[in-house]
């Protein structure tokens, strides 16, 4: 991971911006974001805190100065070789300036050399940003699978093969 977070701060990221992992300190920060983007369905501290010590998952992100703009965070299920996009989040002020895609090109990149084949995720019929961001990193339709969320929402699951051009090292 020590390896993974200094190739990741090696990368050019735009002007004034840094990758990281996710480390402890930035739960708080994080958590806030999710919770302004999500609100009832946000990632709470305590749930990044297990994603971070407890479950086989990744978060990278991109700082300006000392402040967290956007980050995205997987799941890495090793027996299917796949990972699953559980949230991709760039604060409001920051957004349109290509963060997202960044970063989930280089997660693509990542996953791909470690050995993943396959990336799903689900989002909300009514969330074009974010079916934007997903259909421009080449996910595409699976199925829609109606009140997949609780307030009754169809969810839109996408998937793509992750291939030697996700390879960006
Ligand atoms: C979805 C989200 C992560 C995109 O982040 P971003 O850093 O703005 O994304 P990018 O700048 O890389 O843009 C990716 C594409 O998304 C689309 N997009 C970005 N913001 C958009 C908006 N407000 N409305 C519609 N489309 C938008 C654009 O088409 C863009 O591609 P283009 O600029 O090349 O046309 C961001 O809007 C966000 O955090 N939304 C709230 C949280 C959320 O819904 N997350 C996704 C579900 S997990």
């Amino acid at each position: 991971m020590r390896r993974l977070a200094a190739e990741l701060q090696q990368r050019r990221a735009g002007a004034g911006l840094r990758a990281f992992v996710m480390a402890a300190a930035d739960i708080p920060e994080m958590a806030a974001m999710s919770a302004t983007a999500f609100g009832e369905e946000a990632l709470s501290p305590a749930k990044l805190r297990f994603y971070r010590e407890r479950a086989h998952a990744l978060a990278i992100g991109l700082r300006r100065e000392d402040a967290i703009v956007s980050y995205t965070l997987v799941e890495l299920h090793r027996g299917q070789r796949r990972v699953y996009v559980v949230e991709t989040c760039t604060r409001a002020d920051e957004q349109g300036r290509g963060h997202a895609s960044w970063l989930r090109a280089r997660m693509a990149g990542i996953a791909y050399r470690l050995g993943y084949r396959t990336q799903t995720t689900h989002v909300r019929q009514s969330n074009t940003a974010a079916q934007e961001l997903n259909r421009r990193a080449g996910m595409v339709l699976v199925r829609a699978i109606d009140e997949y969320y609780d307030d009754g929402e169809t969810g839109l699951y996408l998937a793509r093969p992750l291939t030697d051009a996700d390879d960006d090292s």
